[in-house]
C-alpha cells in the first residue's frame, strides 16, 4: 500500500464523479456553448454571491489572469513572502502583469493590516503604484493556517482606504471554510476576486475557478485565451467540479482529523524536533538540524512513504481524499517500525 502525501492535488476522480464526466453533456467552450462549463460557472458565481466565474486550467493560471486583469505595468502587487503567488509561479506577476512586488514577513504567510499598511508605496513619481494585495488561505507554506472573516475584514479596509484591490488565492479556501463555518458569501463580498482550486482537497483531476465582477471575468477571458487557456469540450472536466462542489466540501473535516493524528504520529519520531500547529490539512515538520529534508524523503519513499521536502529542514505532508483510515493505519505501523529500527 503506497502512502502518497505530496499533496492534495494526487488523488484519482471517485466513481461518482468519473461517471458525471461521462455524462456531461459538452459544447465548444471558447465559442460559449458548453452548458456543463457554464452551469459551473454559474454555480460558483451564485456560492460566492458573485457576479461570474471563469473555468480554467489550474490555480497558477487563475492567480496570474487576476493579477493581469487588476495590474497595470509598473504597479506593485502586496503579498507575503510565502505567498504561492510570489514564490511558485515562475515570476509570473512580472512577466504576465509587468508589475513588481512587495513583500511581507507575515507570521505563518498572514498579513494583517498593518503589514499591508507598510507596504504601501508613497505617491512618488520613483516609487511602482500599489494596486492590488492578495491574500492566500489556507497558506501553503504557513503549514495550512487560515484567516477568519473578521481577520480579512480588516485588511479589506486598509485597502479601501488606500484605493487598492484585493485578491485571494483561495486553492483551499475550503479547508478554511470547514473550520470557521464562515460563508462563501462573506467571502464573496470582502474581495475583488477569488481564485478556488478543484484539484486539491476538492479531488477533480483538473480545473480551478477564478470569481469576480462580471466586468472582472470579461477581462479574465480575454487573458485567458491569450494565455492558451480556451479549451473545448471542458464540459467533461467542469461536470467533475460540479460533482466536487455537492459532494467534496463537508469531508474535508476528514482530511482535518487524520492530519491531526498524523501530528500525534510524528510526536513520536525522536529526529522530528518541530511540527507547525496543524489548523487544516498540511502538516509541517522540521527535522533535527543533522538531517536534511531530501535525504530523509528519500528515505521515507524506500518505506513506502512519499513527501515533498519544504526547505532544508522541512517536510510537508497533505492528507487528502485518497487518504484513508487503512492509510492512517499503515503509516503508523511504517513509523513505528522507523522508530524500532533506529
Ligand atoms: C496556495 C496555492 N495556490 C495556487 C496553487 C497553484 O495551483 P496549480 O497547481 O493548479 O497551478 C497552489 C498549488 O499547489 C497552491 O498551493
Amino acid at each position: 500500500m503506497k502512502i502518497d502525501l505530496r499533496s492534495d492535488t494526487v488523488t484519482r476522480p471517485v466513481p461518482g464523479m468519473l461517471e458525471a464526466m461521462f455524462q456531461a453533456e459538452v459544447g465548444d467552450d471558447v465559442l460559449g456553448d458548453d452548458p456543463t462549463v457554464q452551469a459551473l460557472e454559474t454555480k460558483a458565481a451564485r456560492l460566492f454571491g458573485m457576479e461570474a466565474a471563469l473555468f480554467c486550467t489550474s490555480g497558477t493560471m487563475t492567480n496570474q489572469i487576476a493579477v493581469r486583469v487588476h495590474c497595470r505595468p509598473g504597479d506593485d502587487v502586496i503579498c507575503d513572502q510565502l505567498s504561492h503567488v510570489y514564490l511558485y509561479e515562475g515570476g509570473g506577476i512580472a512577466v504576465n502583469a509587468l508589475a513588481s512586488v512587495s513583500l511581507a514577513q507575515g507570521v505563518r504567510g498572514k498579513l494583517t493590516p498593518d503589514l499591508v499598511r507598510e507596504l504601501i508605496q508613497p505617491d512618488d513619481i520613483h516609487k511602482p503604484q500599489s494596486r492590488l494585495v492578495c491574500l492566500e488561505n489556507t497558506v501553503n507554506k504557513g503549514g495550512g493556517c487560515y484567516y477568519t472573516v473578521p481577520e480579512i475584514n480588516a485588511v479589506r479596509k486598509v485597502c479601501d482606504q488606500h484605493g487598492l484591490r484585493l485578491h485571494l488565492d483561495g486553492a483551499r479556501l475550503f479547508n478554511a471554510l470547514i473550520e470557521t463555518g464562515e460563508s462563501p458569501e462573506a467571502y464573496g463580498q470582502l474581495f475583488d476576486s477569488i481564485s478556488l482550486c478543484l484539484s486539491k482537497g476538492l479531488g477533480c483531476p483538473v480545473g480551478s475557478l477564478l470569481i469576480g465582477s462580471a466586468e472582472f471575468i470579461h477581462q479574465a477571458r480575454r487573458f485567458r485565451k491569450l494565455m492558451g487557456g480556451g479549451w473545448r469540450q471542458a464540459g467533461y472536466l467542469a461536470a467533475a467540479g460540479i460533482y466536487a462542489l455537492d459532494h467534496h466540501i463537508n469531508r474535508l473535516k476528514l482530511d482535518h482529523a487524520r492530519a491531526r493524528k498524523i501530528g500525534q504520529l510524528l510526536e513520536e519520531l525522536p529526529e522530528v524536533a518541530e511540527i507547525y500547529p496543524i489548523d487544516t490539512n498540511i502538516v509541517i515538520f522540521r527535522l533535527e538540524p543533522n538531517i536534511l529534508a531530501a535525504d530523509y524523503v528519500e528515505e521515507l519513499a524506500a518505506n513506502g512513504i512519499l513527501a515533498v521536502p519544504f526547505g532544508k529542514h522541512l517536510v510537508r505532508f497533505v492528507t487528502h481524499l485518497d487518504f484513508t483510515d487503512e492509510h492512517l493505519e499503515r503509516l503508523s505501523e511504517l513509523l513505528s517500525e522507523r522508530v524500532q529500527r533506529n
